[in-house]
């Protein structure tokens, strides 16, 4: 049963694909990519150097609200490397003793999960 609901939806998708293609015109030419596959994987030289570049350039107008540098792991990027990119922004602190509001380096929070401790 299980078997035969699996061959009818491949066939239904087989289906749908090659409809989409007669409609879309000419073939893509086919790329081959790391990630391509159920055992791809991302190249993380790619994945740094993309995020350099949204450091450079994109990130004038886009911001990252949603990410928390601890994701940068996913880049495969060290806790003290991420700890190293966290500090190259300022972060307002305070107030100090003589009641005063100051910028320093932003750092990361100890334990602040799946290990980018700051050290
Ligand atoms: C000068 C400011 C600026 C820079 C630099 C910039 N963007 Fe944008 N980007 C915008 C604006 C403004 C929009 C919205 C355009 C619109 O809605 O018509 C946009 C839209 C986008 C969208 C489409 C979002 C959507 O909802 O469709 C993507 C994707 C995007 N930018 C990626 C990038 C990437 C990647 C870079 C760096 C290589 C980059 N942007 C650099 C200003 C910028």
């Amino acid at each position: 049963m299980r078997k035969a609901f699996l061959s009818a939806a491949g066939a239904l998708l087989l289906g749908l694909v090659g409809a989409a293609q007669a409609a879309e015109g000419p073939a893509l030419p086919h790329e081959k990519w790391s990630f391509d596959g159920v055992f791809g994987t991302y190249d993380r030289a790619a994945l740094q150097r993309g995020f350099q570049v949204y450091q450079e350039v994109c990130s004038a107008c886009h911001g990252l609200d949603h990410l928390y540098y601890r994701d940068l792991s996913a880049l495969g990027y060290s806790p003290e490397q991420i700890a190293a990119i966290a500090s190259q922004k300022q972060v307002k602190d305070g107030p100090n003793d003589e009641g005063e509001m100051y910028d320093r380096p932003h750092t990361l929070t100890p334990n602040a999960g799946r290990g980018t401790r700051s050290r």
